[in-house]
């Protein structure tokens, strides 16, 4: 599905195979050489991988426990929104394809991939108390392990823009305070369940961009912008939202992070990613 403005970041756009690629020189003198650029090219440890976003990619909008976010809302309600006015249901069905998926990024030779988990998938009442789907948990679990399986280090986002849609309903979402507690005890539940496979996290995924697109631009969920713009906002206001919004988004990282680092990260055992 092609977002307008919800880019997923493709955080490595090299894609090189196990050949290296010739790329011809033609030198001053008419004498052409090749100069090649392979792996040897770039530092020792760089990491070549592909990176997506849960709600652009997995599909099963409604399966295997999950409740909608914000943006199985907004392109539902919005498909003018949407570029090719698609929306997440199926996207590529990961959740069904992962494997095949693996395989792909095995074969172009990836070290790496970066996915993002869905928080309504792991937690559908928004919050821990709401109790965590056993499904969803599994079905990160055969991701990462079949991505171990092939070598591939998995690099977790916790959170790329798709706010469970209760939580947005019950208080406002990324508005309120309210947002850093829970975001943490999602976070936790993922550094518990994952974390021992997992090495890599990411807390937010284009915190700006969230804050811009959903809250002044009218142009991505959860599509709040001040009512002189006439960009059929549900409300809200452009010049404080975004401000307050990216506030707690960091107020939210910093919880979920010292979390992590009291209780989690020493008990692992790397610290950088492996390759
Ligand atoms: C607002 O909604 C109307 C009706 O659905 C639509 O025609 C119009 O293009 C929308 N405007 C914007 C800026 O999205």
């Amino acid at each position: 599905m092609a977002f307008h403005y919800f880019q997923y970041v493709v955080t490595m756009i090299l894609v090189l195979s196990l050949k290296s690629i010739e790329a011809e020189t033609i030198l001053n003198t008419g004498i052409s050489s090749s100069a090649s650029l392979n792996r040897a090219s770039f530092p020792h440890g760089f990491i070549f991988g592909t990176a997506s976003s849960s709600y652009q990619y997995e599909g099963a909008a409604a399966v295997g426990g999950r409740t909608p976010s914000i943006w199985d809302t907004f392109a539902h309600n919005f498909p003018g929104k949407i570029d090719d006015r698609s929306n997440g249901d199926v996207a590529i069905d990961e959740y069904h394809r992962y494997k095949e998926d693996v395989m792909i990024m095995k074969d172009m030779n990836m070290d790496a991939y970066r996915f993002s988990i869905s928080w309504s998938r792991i937690l559908p009442k928004g919050r821990l108390s709401g109790g965590v789907n056993k499904e969803g948990i599994n079905y990160y679990n055969n991701l990462i392990n079949e991505l171990l399986a092939k070598d591939i280090q998995p690099f977790a986002t916790l959170f790329h823009w798709d706010l469970p849609q209760i939580l947005e309903d019950e208080y406002g979402g990324f508005l309120s305070p309210n947002i850093v507690k829970d975001f943490k005890e999602y976070a936790e539940v993922c550094f518990k369940e994952f974390g021992d496979r997992v090495k890599n996290w990411i807390t937010f995924n284009e915190p700006w961009s969230f804050s811009k697109h959903g809250y002044a631009d009218g142009v991505g969920a959860p599509l709040r912008c001040s009512s002189w713009q006439n960009l059929n906002c549900s409300g809200g206001d452009s010049a404080t939202e975004p401000y307050i919004v990216s506030h707690h988004q960091l107020l939210a990282h910093a919880a979920a992070f010292n979390i992590y680092k009291t209780k989690y990260q020493p008990s692992n055992r790397f610290s950088y990613p492996q390759n």
